[in-house]
């Protein structure tokens, strides 16, 4: 680690310090800040597990107070907690609740700040800007909190947001991390790869979950890891789920509806593509396009067979298909 990404670190550090004190203890933190993650159902062991904390409505307070401690301006903007402005540098996150993003050895590396309204205009997270110290594409959040489930299960429940991964974590499902909104990325895959081969996606109950999800399966795939996909009823999230459901009916529910990719595909696909000869291919080739990602030769196969048993076509036919996918990759 070099002196400035310490530094960057350090005052990271403090930024999260400062939001968590905020909040348990101003008089704005706990009016606004405090009684929004109670209506969330926040259990005040859970704002201690996540840092959880409250940037004050004004122009710099976190600023001054980093300076008055030391901090360099210099590091304050490299992390984007402050914005530069030659007479007056104010602070980037203003009235929002905020969620610390840690490394999986439990640095804080940025922050997403959530408005507090659900104001359908306005942005409702702000996240901090990529800096030497926060790269949002290698990030998982959450992954500091649940690294240690997550080998113990060998398997790791990814969902989209920071809520989710919390109220997971509250219904005492530790296994979670969540992409944050952003596409999943490779280098995602391999820090949960570092922990197990296992990955269930669970997005929200959205058009976007959906894409989100199918885009994810091939991703995971290519990492030569095993993929599971629950999908949630429309209009949920595993946050909203979760709070909706009891422990035993969440975990009931996970073990239920999560399927293999396969079964996934065909789950989705198959109502409509039942009837139609035209769609029904288009969504076998769609399967052997999947299939084709996956690096082992023998698992290759194996999905062969449960394609060809699910979607009743003859595995020969799939496996010349295949073939000329492979074909082409090279
Ligand atoms: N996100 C973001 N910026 C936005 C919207 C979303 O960075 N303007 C990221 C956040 O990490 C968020 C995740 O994408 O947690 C999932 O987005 P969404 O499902 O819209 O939000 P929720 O996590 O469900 O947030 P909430 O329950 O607080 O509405
Ligand atoms: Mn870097
Ligand atoms: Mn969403
Ligand atoms: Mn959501
Ligand atoms: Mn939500």
């Amino acid at each position: 680690i070099t002196d400035v990404r310490e530094s960057m670190y350090l005052v990271s550090e403090f930024a999260a310090k400062y939001f968590n004190d905020t909040l348990l203890n101003s008089e704005e933190g706990k009016a606004i800040g405090l009684s929004y993650f109670k209506e969330r159902g926040f259990t005040n062991e859970t704002i201690k597990k996540f840092n959880l904390g409250y940037s004050p409505e004004t122009w710099d307070a976190l600023t001054k107070e980093a300076l008055g401690k030391g901090y360099k301006l210099e590091f304050l903007e490299s992390t984007g907690l402050t914005i530069a402005r030659e007479d007056r540098p104010f602070d980037r996150f203003k009235g929002r609740v905020m969620f610390p993003i840690q490394s999986m050895s439990g640095r804080v590396l940025g922050f997403g700040g959530r408005i507090l309204t659900n104001d359908k205009k306005a942005a409702k997270y702000l996240n901090s800007p990529e800096s030497d110290i926060y790269h949002k594409s290698k990030v998982l959040y959450g992954i500091f909190q649940a690294k240690q489930s997550i080998a113990k299960q060998n398997n790791c429940y990814l969902v989209e947001g920071y809520t989710d991964v919390i109220q997971f974590n509250q219904a005492g499902i530790e296994n979670v991390v969540a992409s944050s909104g952003t596409a999943l990325t490779p280098d995602q895959i391999r820090l949960i790869n570092r922990l197990t081969r296992n990955i269930t996606v669970l997005f929200d109950g959205d058009a976007a979950g959906l894409r989100a999800s199918i885009r994810g399966i091939d991703l995971i795939l290519e990492e030569g890891m095993n993929v599971r996909v629950c999908a949630f009823p429309d209009g949920e999230d595993p946050d909203s789920f979760a709070r909706k459901n009891s422990h035993d009916d969440l975990v009931a529910y996970l073990e239920n509806n999560s399927k293999d990719f396969i079964q996934f595909k065909a789950s989705i696909l198959m109502g409509e593509a039942k009837n139609d000869p035209i769609k029904k291919a288009d969504l076998i080739r769609d399967m052997v396009a999947s299939i084709s990602k996956i690096p082992d030769r023998i698992q290759r196969e194996v999905y062969i067979q449960e394609c060809a048993r699910i979607m009743d076509i003859s595995e020969q036919v799939l496996v010349s298909t295949l073939a000329q996918l492979i074909q082409k990759d090279i």
